[in-house]
């Protein structure tokens, strides 16, 4: 069956790794259809707010959107894009594998781990003030949010796609020595729910001592489970171990709805130059494919990609300094690669 995907070019390099990432996905035969729509600064210029309406609209009618970076608009009093999306469609999970490429010159090759980020409440929650004295603010507070519910349902998540995608293991991530209310009831809820799961190993690690183990030994990493903000700054730490933000992709998944992404931003600094890294809209393509349930593909796309960076003749300057291969002639080989 056909499947119709909101598509949102963004910012800076964003139309052209968007145009790679497309020609990619096209190329490999997938029953996709693109409905496409802006957001970011090129959706301000247009229709004057960062998230038109019928932007909103499209992902709720096809419930599956790719999205390229966008630029947060610096004032204007602007919502961020990325935050209003996860909370308009309750984007509660996000998943970022972490997985060694052959040919780069990231220091492990081992590495083959997935981040499963609460992506709704915690230290996120937004819930933070001042707290005033004598009109001088004299102290901040931010409140960590954890709910039964968010516990249960994104530890929940993690069994479950360890289960599906024939992962071992899953690691609750917390700090529950110190956070004894938040974080203790993150854990507790996460053993419970591991008892559901008798065939994935579960095992907790605290998160100063996971982030030195992750850096000494990243190979025993599997699946991490954890909450906001430990979870973004493990997932940033995890693609670092790989090669950095040209290769790795993300998913922000709801119950509804789910939207695809590179973990990198508009790179304004390469913008324009046709020389940004395709990979990681490319690899959240190939999450989509999976998600869509067009497994065989999404295979056979990440097997191509992974080809081209193996051989590194037609690799982007990120990967190879000194090199003079485009975006489109990464995205060319990927597609010779495809159809080889
Ligand atoms: P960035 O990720 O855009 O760039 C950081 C560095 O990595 C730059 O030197 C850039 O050239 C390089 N880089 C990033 N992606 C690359 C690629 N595909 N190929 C080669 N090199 C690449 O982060 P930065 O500069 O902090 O943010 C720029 C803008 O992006 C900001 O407006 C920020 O708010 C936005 N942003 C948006 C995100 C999203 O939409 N999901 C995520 C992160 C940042
Ligand atoms: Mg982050």
């Amino acid at each position: 069956a056909m499947h119709t995907v909101t598509l949102i070019p963004g910012d800076g390099i964003g139309p052209e790794i968007t145009a790679a990432a497309v020609k990619v996905i096209e190329a490999s035969g997938a029953p996709i259809q693109w409905d496409r729509h802006l957001a970011g600064m090129a959706a301000l210029e247009k229709f004057g707010t960062p998230l038109p309406e019928e932007t909103l609209e499209s992902f709720r009618r096809n419930k599956v959107a790719l999205k390229a970076p966008l630029t947060t608009p610096v004032g204007g009093g602007y919502r961020s894009v990325n935050v209003t999306l996860r909370q308009e469609f309750d984007l509660f999970a996000n998943v970022r594998p972490a997985m060694s490429f052959e040919g780069t010159r990231a220091r492990f090759d081992d590495v083959n781990l997935v981040t499963v980020r609460e992506n709704t409440e915690g230290l996120y929650a937004g819930i933070e003030h001042f707290i005033k004295a004598e009109g001088k603010t004299i102290a901040a507070e931010s409140i960590a949010l954890v709910t039964r519910t968010g516990c249960e349902r994104i530890v929940d998540y993690a069994f479950r796609y360890a289960r599906q995608t024939g992962r071992k293991k899953v690691a609750i991530v917390h700090k529950a020595n110190i956070l004894k209310c938040t974080s203790g009831l993150f854990l507790e809820i996460g053993r419970e729910v591991a008892k559901r799961y008798p065939d994935i190993e579960c095992e907790d690690r605290i998160v100063d001592a996971c982030a030195m183990q992750m850096v000494m030994d990243p190979g025993q990493f599997d699946v991490i489970v954890t909450t906001n903000l430990f979870g973004d700054i493990l997932s940033d730490l995890a693609s670092g171990l790989v090669g950095g933000l040209g290769l790795t992709a993300g998913a922000n998944i709801g119950r509804e709805a789910a939207m695809f992404e590179a973990v990198h931003g508009s790179a304004p600094d390469i913008a324009g130059k046709g020389i940004a890294n395709p990979t990681a809209l490319i690899m959240a393509g190939v999450m989509m494919l999976e998600h869509l349930g067009e497994q065989a593909t999404a295979r056979r796309i990440e097997q191509a990609v992974r080809a081209v960076i193996k051989e590194g003749k037609h690799v982007t300057p990120d990967l190879k300094p000194g090199s003079t291969c485009t975006t489109q002639e990464m995205a060319d080989a990927i597609v010779a690669e495809l159809q080889s």
